[in-house]
Order: structure tokens, then sequence, then C-alpha cells
């Protein structure tokens, strides 16, 4: 748990001084390993540092106005999403909000603000190394929404600025498209300095970040996420996409943003379904995070579909806080990243079976979650309210829990394909508990009884 104290006697009057108090073998742990710590370079660095931290500890206790005792169990995203969490209560309001993804050499921040598309050129001139050169990569629909907004931020800061329009629509997440955009950079003359910005949703996300990592062998890329969906999901992570025509995300690569930037604002103008499908992995989110952050979900639901978004921020923050963390823990997805499927196996198996029509990817994995939800009761490791609780909670946001016209055999089938799939049995995402993910064996039996209660009657 992290600690909080608050102390008396302020001395310095017009700054808040926050103490992060980490225990003495958390610092020696941390300081003891690096070589860049000249006051440690003697013959015996921890008595040193015995004596170093008995001397400072009570000076800096004084100095401070608030003492955060970090919790040693969580990892650095999550105890500055507490830290934060502190600020804010006592009236900080940071704007944008910032959240780190610790990659090593690839580290980068998450910026989410509110109409931040207009400091776009300040905020990126917080990134290191990067040109003034810069091609916006839009398409029909977002493009004459934002790019003017983004590229006037971005000339503030003098960027050169170019735009290139995709199609829209998944089917422009191709090899063709990826083709049509090298040929358009070329034509610009981009070259490896130039900044590609991805200024729309997933599919725009997935298709640029694709390309800006091959172009040149690759690009800074900076992803300006304008669905939910891709705030709290595409856009962090560093996996782009393009389909073939057999697999949908079947080329790709790992490629790492140099600057994630969210703006609220552009939510404004999506359509109630694509909210919707964005709701689904925050609910998502919810179910891996456990409480409270789904209780805090639960309860911002209504207010954010009658529009009103002021406690979405902090949803999205937590999700990006989720992600970043399993990110750092498993960047090349050979692990716990897998847990961020929850509700896509089945999810995957609908909008396939449906020619990626009838279902958007927010409504499938909707019902995937509940497929889930009834697999795990069934195995006895939830409850009937927990279960209950997965198909009140989407129904809320208006998803569906149930499909229809759509053969449970079929769906079987698909499911096959999977390529989570080892000796003969499906490897499903399920929660032993609220906010415990693990990857459980199932086998067809269970998962045909399933598929039959999932469709609609
Ligand atoms: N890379 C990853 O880790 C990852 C994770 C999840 C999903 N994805 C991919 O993301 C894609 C889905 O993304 P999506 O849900 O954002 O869909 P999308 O990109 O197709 O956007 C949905 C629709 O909304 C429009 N739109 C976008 N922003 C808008 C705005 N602010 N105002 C009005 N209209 C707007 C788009 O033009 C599109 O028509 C899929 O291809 C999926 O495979 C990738």
């Amino acid at each position: 748990m992290t600690g909080v104290q608050t102390c008396a006697l302020p001395i310095w009057q017009n700054f808040h001084v926050i103490y992060l108090d980490l225990s003495f073998d958390e610092l020696k742990a941390r300081l003891l390993r690096s070589k860049r710590r000249p006051l440690l370079k003697v013959e015996e660095p921890e008595k040193r540092l015995t004596e170093l931290y008995n001397q400072r500890r009570n000076f800096y206790r004084e100095a401070a106005h608030q003492i955060f005792v970090p919790d040693g169990n969580l990892s650095a995203a999550r105890n500055s999403a507490a830290l934060l969490d502190l600020l804010s209560n006592l009236g900080f309001d940071f704007e944008p909000a910032r959240l780190s993804v610790d990659l090593v050499e690839r580290s980068y921040q998450i910026l989410i603000g509110d109409d931040i598309l207009a400091q776009a050129g300040r905020l990126v001139d917080q990134v290191d190394g990067l040109s003034r050169r810069a091609v916006i990569i839009s398409n029909g629909t977002v493009g004459p929404l934002y790019r003017q907004t983004f590229a006037a931020g971005l000339k503030k800061a003098d960027f050169i600025v170019d735009y290139i329009e995709v199609g829209t629509g998944e089917k422009y997440k191709s090899l063709d498209e990826a083709n049509n955009l090298y040929d358009a950079l070329l034509a610009k003359r981009a070259d490896r300095d130039t900044v590609i910005f991805a200024l729309g949703g997933g599919v725009v996300g997935d298709l640029v970040g694709f390309v800006a990592s091959t172009y040149m062998r690759g690009l800074p890329l900076v992803q300006v996420p304008t669905t939910l969906l891709a705030q709290v999901d595409s856009s962090v992570g560093g996996k782009t996409a393009v389909n073939t025509a057999r697999a949908k995300n079947s080329v790709g690569t790992f490629y790492q943003p140099r600057v994630v930037i969210s703006d609220l604002e552009t939510l404004k103008t999506l359509p109630p379904r694509e909210l919707q499908a964005g709701l689904a992995e925050v609910v998502k989110y919810g179910f891996l995070a456990g409480s409270p952050f789904i209780d805090l979900i639960e309860n911002s639901l209504e207010g954010i579909l009658k529009g009103d978004f002021t406690k979405l921020k902090e949803l999205i923050y937590r999700c990006c806080a989720y992600k970043a963390e399993v990110v750092e823990e498993d960047e090349a997805d050979r692990g716990r990243r897998a847990v961020l499927n929850y509700g896509h196996t089945i999810g995957h198996a609908i909008e396939a079976a449906s020619g990626y029509r009838r279902y958007n990817h927010g409504e499938a994995v909707s019902i995937g979650m509940v497929g889930a939800a009834l697999i795990a009761k069934q195995l006895g490791f939830i409850d009937d309210e927990l279960t209950a609780r997965h198909s009140r909670l989407l129904k809320s946001v208006g998803l569906p829990v149930k499909y229809s016209d759509l053969e449970p055999e079929v769906l079987l089938e698909h499911l096959k394909l999977d390529k989570k799939r080892q000796h003969g049995k499906h490897r499903l995402i399920l929660l032993r508990d609220l906010g415990e993910p693990v990857i459980v064996k199932v086998n067809d039996e269970l998962l045909r009884a399933t598929l039959m209660e999932l469709k609609e009657a």
C-alpha cells in the first residue's frame, strides 16, 4: 500500500514539495546498482549510503508538505497514478495529464488533455531529438475535422507541415494502402528525420504505425488517437498492423511511438456507436484491474453516455496506466500481455464469422467478455453475481451481450484457427476472480455449450 502523510510546517511557501519516501532497502537496491552516483564511488558504498540516508532523511521529511511512500510491489506507472490521485485531491490540475511508458530507450509519454491539439507544437517540442519536418496522415473523416487545428499547433512551434490522406475504413488497413503511403511519402521527399503523425482511430494508427516503422527502416512516429478505443488501447504499446486477404492484423511490427497525444475534445464528434465500442475496452480494463476501478467505471457511465466527459479523462488515464504496466513487463507479447485480450478470443470469432460487418470490434468483445464470464462460472472461478455484473455493465453501455444470425458451429470453426490454440485446446483469458486474469485451457465441449448460451433465443 502506498502511504501519504501531510506535514504541519511547510517551509517552502511557493512550491508544493512531496518527498518520495523510499525504504532504505529499496534505495540501496537501486543506487548500488547504478554506476553513475559520484557520492557512492567510495570503498564502502553501503556504509556511505547509510550515513547519507540518516543525515538527510529527517531534513527531507521536514522540508516536504507531503510525504508519499511508494508501494514497492507496484510499478512506477501505478505509483505515479497514485501520486497523481493525491495531487488532484489536493486541487492540482494537470493539463495535459502525463503517463510514462517505461521501455528503456523506447520510453515515451502519453499526454491526455482537453483541447490540446492546438498545442501540438509545444507538446512535441518536449520530446528529445525530433526534427521540424512533419507529415500528418489522417483519413477523409478525421482529417477535415482536426488536421487544420493540429497543423496550426505544430506550425506555432515552427514545424513545416505536410498532409496525406488515406482511405476511410478497415479495408484500407492493407498492404495496398501502405504502398500508396510509401509512394506519397517519397513524393513529398520524406526522409529519416521526418516526423509522422497518425491522426485518427485505430485503423489509421495501425496502418500509419506500420508504414512509419518500415519506410526507410523507421521514422519517428507520434500517435494522435481520436477514438476512445484508440486512446485507451491501440495507440499505446507499439503494435502496428495491416490485414491481408486471409487474416486480420496478420502483417505488422512492434514499433513504439515517440509520444501519444490524446485530446478528449476529439471524442465529441465520435458517432455514439464508436464511443460505445471504446467503452467496451474500458469495461475490459475494469474487469482486469478490479476494484476500485470497476466501481469508478460503473459510476461514470451514465454521465459519459449523456455527453459529460468530465470523468472520462481519469478513465482513459487509468486504462493507459494498466496497459503501460503490462507492456512494460511484456512488450513483445510473449506472456502477460495476452491478458489484454480478455473477451477477444470469442470476440474475434464473432467479428470474422460475420464478415467484419454486423458487429464492430467493441461489440464483439462485449459478447466475448460475457462468454468468458460464463466459462469462468462453469469452471467454478467466479460466482453468479460477477457473471451477472458483466452483462449488466455492458448492457448499460448499450452494448450487445448475445449474438444473433450466426451458428455456434461456425464460430467454433473460427475459434479453431485462433493463434493461441494448442494441442486441440483453446487458451482463453478468464477471471479467477475480479481483477485476477489467468490463461486457461478450455475444451471444445465447454466452448460449444457457451456459444449456444450466448446465442440470442
Ligand atoms: N494496435 C493495437 O494494439 C490495437 C488494439 C486494438 C485495436 N486495434 C485496431 O484498431 C482498429 C479499430 O480502431 P477504432 O475502433 O478506433 O476504429 P476506426 O479507426 O475505424 O474508427 C472508427 C470510425 O470513426 C471515425 N473517427 C475516428 N475518430 C473520429 C472522431 N474524432 N470523430 C468522428 N469520427 C471519427 C473513423 O474515421 C472511423 O470511421 C482495428 O483495426 C483494430 O484491429 C489495434
